[in-house]
Formats: structure tokens, sequence, C-alpha cells
């Protein structure tokens, strides 16, 4: 896995929007996983301004988000799809009807899995898949325990999830229990994936998704297995990663090699 540590939260989402950038530019028609929550707020924004500014044409992206509360319908404030239309959908030209958000309020949740995966399939995969990592260590709705060769599903979200998410509902009591989420083994069949995370809070998730051991308690752990993954993190957020000088080195030789010779920036995985 590559790390980049970054001085702060904006840093993070300006570092990673290069990524999605870089690949858009690559591949206008490809495949974009996208993920909600406060840490891809930044990247969405510079996103936004590349598509004002720089022209980035999002009109050929087609793009799956990882997860959904069961029970929130589109218009609901708190709802994924809302919150995509919000911050990101509403303000780049990407065709909503290439926009994939699972359903919240699907009658059959195997039915509309199943289907969900299909239309992944179809698209011809995840080309670069965005991740957000929870306090608890998950990726997407995978809450410890998840079975890391998991698919679509519902999942029922932990205590300490429904806590720190209570933060976008009135109170806790509101937050959904069940949700609808890509699997561990559906996310890890993605071509890469990039991992954001920033501030003190992730500290312990970062470290045990980085250089813990493989593990069903701690699902974000099971991008050790995939070949391309770049971890953008802030100092907040990586200050307990023990090869943090490591990392630093591998970046500063990025640079050389790209500036002398146009090395590939997604290698050393
Ligand atoms: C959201 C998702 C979650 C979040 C994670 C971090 O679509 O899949 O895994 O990425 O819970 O959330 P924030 O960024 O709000 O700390």
């Amino acid at each position: 896995m590559r790390v980049i540590v970054q001085s702060n939260r904006e840093a993070v989402g300006r570092r990673a929007a290069q990524f999605v950038a870089e690949l858009v530019r690559r591949e206008p028609t490809c495949v974009l996983g996208l993920a909600t929550g406060g840490t891809v707020l930044g990247i969405y924004a510079e996103l936004a301004r590349m598509h004002h500014e720089e022209g980035l044409d999002f009109s050929r992206v087609v793009s799956f988000n990882l997860d959904e509360y069961v029970g929130l319908g589109p218009s609901h404030p708190q709802s994924f799809r809302y919150f995509m239309q919000q911050h990101l959908f509403d303000h780049i030209n990407i065709d909503v009807r290439n926009t994939h958000v699972p359903d919240g309020r699907a009658l059959d949740f195997e039915a509309h899995s199943e289907q969900y995966e299909k239309m992944i399939r179809e698209a011809g995969g995840i080309d670069l898949q965005l991740l957000g990592v929870g306090t608890d260590g998950h990726i997407a709705f995978n809450e410890p325990g998840s079975s890391l060769g998991s698919r679509t599903r519902l999942k029922t979200l932990t205590e300490e999830t429904v806590r720190d998410n209570a933060r976008f509902f009135g109170s806790i009591e509101q937050v959904p229990r069940l949700a609808v989420t890509m699997g561990v083994g559906t996310i890890l069949e993605s071509r890469r994936c990039l991992l954001l995370a920033s501030g003190d809070a992730k500290a312990k998730a970062v470290r045990d998704t980085v250089e813990g051991p493989v593990t069903a308690q701690v699902t974000a752990s099971a991008l050790q297995l995939h070949r391309e993954v770049v971890a953008v993190v802030d100092e907040d957020a990586g200050r307990l990663l023990e090869r943090r000088d490591y990392y630093r080195q591998v970046e500063q030789a990025q640079t050389l090699l790209r500036s002398g010779q146009g090395m590939n920036v997604t290698s050393n995985s």
C-alpha cells in the first residue's frame, strides 16, 4: 500500500482529487466508486473546482456509491443519494443516469444487492474506488466481523458507527441501524482503491488498516491484499503510523522519479 501523509484535511482532499482527475482525463468513460461522509467533502469540493476552472469533464463517467441507509429515500436530506447530489453531482457535468446509489427503500434487498453487483459487472467493473474508514476500521459499512469475501448486502451498523454518524442527524435515535453496502469482496475487485482519512479520531483505524494484521475485525485491513491502493491521510490521522518516515522517503523518491523519467505514480504499492 502506498501511503501519502499530507499536512491537513484540505491537502488530503486536493491530493486525492489529483488521482481522480488524472484517471478521468486519461479514461473519460471510467467507472468511479464513490463514498459519502465528512472525509470526502474536501475531494468533492476540489473536483467541482476542477470542473469549473479547468474543464474537468465528467460527462461520460459512470459512478457507483458504496452504500445507503435502509429506509431513507433519495429526497431524505441524510440519505447518501441526497449527499451525493448536494456535494458532487449538482456541481459537475456527470449525467445523473450514469450515477448509481443503492436503493435504501428496495422491497427485496437480496434481489437489489444482486442487481447492484450485476450493474457494476456490466459497467466493466470499478476503475477507482474512493474509500473513507470508520473509527472501528470499517470500509463502506463492512463492520468488524464482516466476511472479507462479502458482497453487496444488508449490514447492521455497530453502536460506534451509529454514534459517529449521529452528527449528521438530529439525534442518535434517528440514525438508521441498517444499511445496504458493497461487500469487502466487491471493493477488492476494484482496479484501484483510494483510501482517505483525516483527523485524530481516525489515527488508530489508520494504523490498524495500514500496519496491523489483515483481519475481519478491521475490514479496511483487507486492502493490504489489493495490488493497487493509495492511502492519503493527514498528519493527525497518520500520527500512529510507525513507518511514517519511510512513507515520506517513498514519496520523495516518487517525485524525483516522476520529474526525471515520467514514472507511473501509482507504483510502490
Ligand atoms: C460512506 C462509507 C463509510 C465512511 C466512513 C467514514 O459511504 O462508506 O465507510 O467512509 O464511515 O465516515 P466519515 O468520513 O464521515 O468519517
